[in-house]
């Protein structure tokens, strides 16, 4: 996104707080989506992962009020959410839709800091919506980052991230992992997050512009039943671990056990769960390897990560689908792409391109060509870069 669509953004959001509440908001922030690069359900099951903050993200202009209402407005809906701090559910309800996001963090603060001011906020964005670029996380940590400023409460990043990320589990009920709301809280301009998921304990790898960069491509495909799919995932890794616990060895997470405990448990595991854990222990070593590719400053060998990441997740853990698999098989072909994958959970959405940096536009004609012709929809195509952390503005 250009400066000049930047500032046309944020002038939409603060014209429609005006039309909204009547005045001028009194403060701005902003939050990142992400692309993970190699990691693929690897948080929720106690892994490491590789997220990359992304140029594109979640504003909000937000003004702290005197009484305990709540209005929220999201840019693209016409639609007004209006509450007062009694009348937020407990629990987010599926008909509020996007606005359970901001409402589990007002939420998680209350129940913290005891605090239940109520607020006028109006959220825009650049990232497509349920596409597997993390928008409900950047909603999430923009909301922790705007709460915190007004309450004064001097949380830092990662509690930030924590909170936005109970928000996720506890209050929308997505049993996610950590990664998406600490890619976006943790996000370091130049540099990619590699996210120890059981400590948490994170470092900032750096990410060379020059030669790689990061062309994400949208299917256009739904994902509106990955809510069920990804629990289901969740439950099945859990049942698998217990059974690993039980035959092999009591190990704190999933992703903690070696191919050869797999090995030993197999016959008492269905053939299932023995691939749903063969995904996750496997992926183990794709993401070592891609990090010390990416140290190195490698690009080939992390592609190679990304295809084989894509490949597991396609047959072992089936998060993938027909639109994603064609368009990845699309992307390889073409030379000068280092490797291609699906990003975020998978059902549809988005799948990213690892790719020498100038031939973005030829990737991007050939590979909607065949999408075109496979599925008869124009995909979606654009450069990614590093993005910065959430600031205010
Ligand atoms: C979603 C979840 C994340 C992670 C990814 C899969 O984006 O929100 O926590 O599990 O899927 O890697």
């Amino acid at each position: 996104m250009t400066g000049t669509e930047r500032q046309r953004l944020l002038d939409a959001i603060s014209e429609r707080f005006l039309r909204e509440f009547g005045a001028q908001p009194a403060r701005r922030f902003f939050a990142p989506g992400r692309v993970n690069l190699v990691g693929a359900h690897l948080d929720y099951n106690g892994g490491d992962v590789l997220p990359m903050a992304v140029d594109r993200g979640v504003y909000v202009a937000a003004t702290m009020r005197d009484d305990d209402r709540i209005r929220l407005v999201s840019l693209d809906q016409n639609r007004t959410f209006e509450l007062t701090a009694g009348t937020v559910p407990p629990r987010g309800e599926p008909g509020n839709g996007w606005a359970n996001y901001p409402l589990g963090v007002w939420h998680g603060f209350r129940a913290r800091t005891g605090r239940a001011r109520g607020f006028d906020l109006v959220y825009g964005g650049d990232l497509p919506m349920a596409s597997g670029l993390s928008s409900s996380a950047a909603i999430e940590v923009v909301s922790a980052l705007a709460f915190d400023a007004f309450y004064h409460s001097g949380y830092d990043r990662q509690q930030l991230a924590l909170l936005a990320h109970r928000a996720e589990n506890g209050y929308v009920g997505l049993r996610c992992g950590i990664m998406d709301q600490f890619a976006s809280a943790l996000a370091q301009p130049g540099h990619v997050l590699w996210l120890h998921c059981a400590g948490p304990r994170f470092e900032h790898v750096p990410f060379d512009g020059q030669k790689c960069e990061v062309l994400v491509m949208d299917t256009k495909k739904s994902r509106s039943l990955s809510k069920t799919h990804f629990n289901d995932r969740v439950a099945q890794c859990a049942t698998a671990h217990e059974t690993l616990r039980n035959h092999v060895r009591d190990l704190p997470h999933l992703a903690s056990y070696e191919p050869s405990d797999l090995e030993a448990a197999q016959s008492a595991m269905d053939e299932l769960l023995f691939r749903r854990a063969r995904h996750v222990i496997t992926e183990m070593t794709r993401i070592a390897t891609g990090v010390a590719a990416l140290r190195r400053g490698d690009y080939r060998e992390l592609g190679r990560q990304l295809d084989a990441s894509h490949r597991s997740t396609a047959i072992d853990y089936e998060v993938s689908c027909r639109e994603l698999d064609v368009m990845t098989d699309a992307a390889r072909a073409q030379s000068g792409v280092f490797g291609a994958r699906l990003t975020g959970a998978g059902f549809g959405g988005c799948a990213i391109a690892l790719i020498e940096p100038g031939i973005g536009s030829r990737v991007a004609e050939q590979v909607g060509k065949v999408f075109l012709r496979e599925f008869g929809v124009e995909a979606g195509f654009d450069l990614l870069r590093v993005g910065t952390g959430p600031v205010e503005l």
